[in-house]
């Protein structure tokens, strides 16, 4: 199957990368980690607009993880530049392509400026949906999942919640990605074939790609590549 052959349906609606190898692929290159990651960032803007034009709606990029923390200061601080770097330069564009851009994870730990930024790119392109580009920042599956059970204990605790009504849709609506749908590819580069706390609960049932290519490599031509692998699956949700 080609790429030019699939019929918009097959297009999947919400792809989650991974964006993984910005480290490998500046050693490879003789490059500093930095290097990297800012190569790394310019490739979301190519892989957004991508999918933007493929007929996609959704795009979530895993940028920085609960346990990204243990990396050298110097590396946290230039992620978390590149980061508020990325919105400033972003912001006009995405408004003029109607993108609403969404950050989760969690922000209570982040530099105040950056929080501001986040919180005013999120208010400012709200309105819009012809895309939704979405940054796990800080961002940790198992943390996400108890400030979510943290937050209905407390509704329960006050009265305002009888926890027997409680069903898979509450649940969800108290996690970050409220109101988005789950994923239904995720694609993770580099190599490495597991999740690493990204999305435990919307990935339960995505279809998963794995590339060796490391992230700032990952062209479009292997964005198509990974579509028409996942055109080609047969999806169940259980049934037969
Ligand atoms: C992914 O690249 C970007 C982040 C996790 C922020 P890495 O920095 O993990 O690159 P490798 O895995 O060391 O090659
Ligand atoms: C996962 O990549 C997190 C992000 C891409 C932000 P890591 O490189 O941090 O994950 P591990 O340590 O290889 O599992
Ligand atoms: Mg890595």
């Amino acid at each position: 199957m080609r790429f030019e052959d699939l019929t918009p349906d097959q297009i999947p609606e919400h792809v989650a990368i991974i964006l993984d190898g910005n480290g490998r692929w500046a050693k490879e290159n003789g490059k500093l980690r930095q290097q990297g990651h800012k190569a790394g960032a310019d490739n979301v803007e190519t892989i957004n607009d991508a999918l933007t034009e493929m007929g996609a709606k959704y795009l979530t990029v895993y940028a920085f993880s609960t346990e990204n923390w243990k990396r050298t200061e110097d590396e946290v601080s230039y992620l978390m530049g590149l980061m508020k770097r990325y919105l400033i330069k972003n912001k006009k564009d995405a408004i003029a392509r109607r993108t609403r851009i969404r950050i989760i994870g969690d922000k209570s730990r982040l530099a105040p400026d950056l929080r501001e930024l986040m919180e005013e790119v999120e208010r400012d392109t709200a309105h819009l949906d012809r895309f939704n580009l979405t940054f796990a920042i800080n961002y940790g599956g198992r943390d996400e999942i108890v400030r979510a059970a943290k937050a209905l204990a407390r509704k329960a605790q006050n009265g305002e919640l009888d926890p027997e009504t409680i069903t898979e849709e509450t649940f969800a609506s108290y996690l970050d990605t409220a109101g988005m749908p789950d994923p239904d590819l995720m694609i993770r580069t580099s190599g490495e074939e597991r999740t690493s706390n990204f999305l435990p609960w919307q990935l339960a049932y995505s279809e998963l790609y794995f590339t060796p290519v490391y992230w700032p490599d990952f062209t479009v031509d292997e964005l198509k590549k990974a579509i028409v692998s996942y055109a080609g699956r047969q999806r169940r949700f259980g049934g037969r």
